[in-house]
């Protein structure tokens, strides 16, 4: 699968963007190198800004984990060299970097240990909410394309403690993209919205809506180690007075939990909705917080990836059970350019109340 890359226009965009890709540790497999440096006509000064904007020390605090740095410098070198303007030779800075990364060996458990992803706005992204509401967004939004979110994460499906919360799923990318291109479904504008997260996981989302100014977040999830791995992600991404976190289990085993009397405008998740056994007990939860906050307008939105038709099946009956009103809408293709996206799996949003 080859990656998008967005409006390339001039050398310092395609610096930008091969950053964002790097960051991410997207596949470097699939990354579409060539477009992204000047064909045939790579140079000492161009590679001098790629190793300063991207690979040097000073360019991020938080570098990717070694064995990807050294998988996408690999796939980069071979593309410099096939470009390389006459007379130019390769920059040494990156065959260094590349050749002290090689001597390296991984251990067996680098695969399993947390690694940093920074995920970054593309270039030239312009974002549309907020400007319906009275314009209170548009001064926020104006430094928006430095947007970035560090997250420390594990590549791996589930975690060695058996939980599925240690790293960003596509479903929290594609709710993401679903905030930044669509005005909040509350009937305030974000900086007096209220946002309450459930099945948090890494807190990608909760992250991303308290850096847009949300004037509350709570993360929350039902699994205590994910919650203190939450609190180093807000930590790394620094200390904001409007996001906390705080353990929730759906159902009613938490049901005097102070979560459900704070009041909320808006509730959201993003892949919770994968295991039959704990659809009641999201669903619980769900009509509770709606139910009371019904006053104030709140939704819920949960995007939701659709691995298994009758789970969701099983999610749609609940809710109507429940007595919830819900839409559904398929993330199309426009719904998943920001950031790189591991699977083709489609994703629904569900509007819930
Ligand atoms: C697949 S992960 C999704 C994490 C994050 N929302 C994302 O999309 O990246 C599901 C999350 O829900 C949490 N979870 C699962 N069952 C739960 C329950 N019954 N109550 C609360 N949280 C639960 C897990 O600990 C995990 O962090």
């Amino acid at each position: 699968m080859g990656v998008q890359q967005n409006g390339i226009s001039s050398d310092h965009d395609s610096l930008v963007e091969l950053k964002r890709l790097y960051l991410q540790s997207v596949p470097a497999g699939s990354i579409a190198f060539d477009g992204l440096v000047p064909v045939g006509q790579v140079d000492w000064g161009f590679q001098d800004r790629l190793y300063n904007t991207i690979l040097s020390k000073d360019a991020t605090a938080y570098q990717p984990a070694d064995a990807y740095t050294r998988r996408f410098l690999k796939f980069l070198i071979a593309c410099l060299e096939r470009n390389l303007a006459e007379d130019e030779e390769l920059h040494n800075s990156i065959l260094t970097l590349y050749s002290n990364l090689i001597s390296k060996s991984d251990s067996p458990s680098d695969a399993t240990k947390p690694a940093f992803i920074t995920y970054l706005l593309p270039p030239n992204q312009s974002l549309s909410h907020e400007e319906e509401k009275g314009g209170e967004g548009e001064e926020r939004h104006k430094g928006e394309e430095d947007i970035q979110i560090v997250i420390s994460e594990r590549k791996s499906v589930l975690s060695t403690d058996g939980h599925t919360g240690s790293r960003t799923w596509e479903a929290a990318l594609a709710l993401g993209e679903f905030f930044l291109s669509t005005p909040l479904p509350t009937s305030k504008p974000i900086s007096q919205s209220r946002i309450l997260e459930l099945g948090a996981g890494t807190a990608f989302t909760s992250i991303l809506l308290s850096k847009l100014g949300a004037k509350r977040v709570l993360a929350t999830d039902g699994d205590e180690r994910v919650c203190e791995a939450i609190k180093r992600n807000i930590n790394l991404n620094g200390h904001r007075n409007n996001i906390s976190v705080s353990q929730l289990l759906w159902g009613a085993s938490q049901e005097d939990s102070t979560v459900y009397t704070e009041p909320w405008d808006l509730i959201i998740g993003g892949d919770i909705t994968y295991d039959t056994r704990d659809i009641s007990g999201l669903v619980f939860t769900l009509e509770r917080l709606l139910v009371r906050n019904r006053e104030t307008g709140a939704k819920a939105i949960i995007s939701a990836t659709v691995r298994n038709e009758n789970t969701l099946h099983e999610f749609d009956t609940e809710l109507s059970a429940a007595g919830l009103n819900f839409k559904v809408q398929d993330v199309g293709e426009p719904g998943r350019q920001l950031w790189y996206y591991g699977s083709d799996t489609p994703i629904r949003i569900y509007t819930i109340g």
